[in-house]
């Protein structure tokens, strides 16, 4: 029986991931560490919370005790989901993000190597290599370039993950996805942002003149390509993981219009962010030859999809929501 710690587990995308491989691994054993902020939410787990395969664990990446205790229970795999991720938040209030997504890091990076862990994974993203110009993709050396305290924070972290490789030899990956979408996700990211407000017949505050181009991938195309540089990455290595779809958010907020069937009256142009990155296009064509991945997912299909989702489970959301006050687009 394998055990694969993953941190930030009821947060989006990695609610998705335990879902995806408790399914898909019928031998390995799921410990959830999420210190649930106000974007974690346990009702994400529903269906596997009493799966004996599966574990929750409340608490802080940074908290050097708890993650070394864990850790020291025979972990096999480190995938570490957890993070402030909303570049609206850090804007507000950057040191938050160092310690969560930097200190955080190190204090797991730490005890992977103390106690030998086989995999150590750092999901990252593509904001780390800043703006593109038009016709430009990041490739996996693309220098870094973060221009939010946000991107920032996991450059910094994704560094960190480098050196532990090449002074400890621990065995690592990063990830660098593009903007995910998909069931949920925290309504303070521009799809479900927009979605729901929407559906509430509220305002879409649309940044700038709606222009930023972002590639779009469906949330479960990510976990594949996660679960498959978990067990055939190679060590040391960064694969930068896309759904080979750029869209304006402009198109992305039309797109979820015409579905709903909702006037364009509904949007509202808003002062453009601090530092927004004008354009992300990602070259997946090193995951794609040695590890054989490429997203199923169309946009047209995942959209709709996701649609439907935020309509079922209204009360979800609702409740989300509630909790927070609304926000525009990050990752
Ligand atoms: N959402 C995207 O489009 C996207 C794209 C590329 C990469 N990423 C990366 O993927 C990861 C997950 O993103 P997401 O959208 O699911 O984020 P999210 O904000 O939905 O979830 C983050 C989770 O981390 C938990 N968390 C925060 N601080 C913690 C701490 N100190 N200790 C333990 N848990 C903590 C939260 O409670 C939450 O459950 C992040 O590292 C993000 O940088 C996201």
């Amino acid at each position: 029986m394998k055990k694969v710690l993953v941190t930030g587990g009821a947060g989006f995308i990695g609610s998705n991931f335990i879902c995806y491989m408790l399914n898909k691994y019928s031998d390995y054993r799921i410990i959830n560490l999420d210190k649930l902020t106000y974007a974690g939410n346990l009702k994400n787990l529903q269906s596997v919370e009493n799966n004996p395969r599966y574990t929750f664990v409340r608490g802080d990446i940074a908290d050097r005790i708890l993650v070394d205790n864990l850790v020291g229970q025979g972990i096999n795999y480190i995938v570490n989901f957890a993070a402030e991720s909303h570049v609206d938040r850090s804007i507000q209030d950057p040191s938050l993000f160092l310690c969560t997504n930097v200190l955080g890091t190190q204090v797991l990076l730490e005890a992977a190597r103390k106690h030998k862990v086989e995999k150590y994974l750092q999901i990252s993203t593509d904001e780390v290599y800043g703006s593109l110009d038009e016709n430009d993709f990041f490739t996996e050396d693309t220098p870094l370039a973060p221009n939010s305290p946000y991107s920032a924070s996991k450059a910094g972290a994704d560094l960190l993950v480098r050196a532990y490789h090449k002074t400890y030899g621990l065995p690592v990956n990063i990830t660098r996805c593009s903007n995910n979408y998909g069931p949920y996700q925290f309504p303070e990211k521009l799809i479900p942002l927009f979605i729901t407000n929407a559906l509430q017949d509220r305002e879409l505050p649309l940044y700038g003149d709606g222009l930023n181009v972002r590639d779009w991938i469906h949330v479960y195309d990510h976990c594949r390509a996660v679960d498959l540089v978990l067990h055939r990455g190679k060590n040391g290595e960064i694969y930068n993981i896309g759904g080979n779809c750029q869209k304006t958010n402009l198109e992305i907020t039309l797109t979820i219009l015409s579905i709903l069937k909702k006037p364009r009256s509904l949007i509202k142009y808003v002062p453009d962010r601090p530092g927004h990155d004008r354009r992300y296009a990602i070259d997946t064509r090193k995951i794609e030859r040695e590890l054989g991945w490429q997203p199923r997912y169309s946009f047209e299909r995942g959209i709709r999809e996701t649609v439907k989702w935020y309509l079922e489970y209204r009360d979800w959301w609702v409740r989300a929501k509630h909790r927070t006050a609304g926000g525009d687009e990050s990752d």
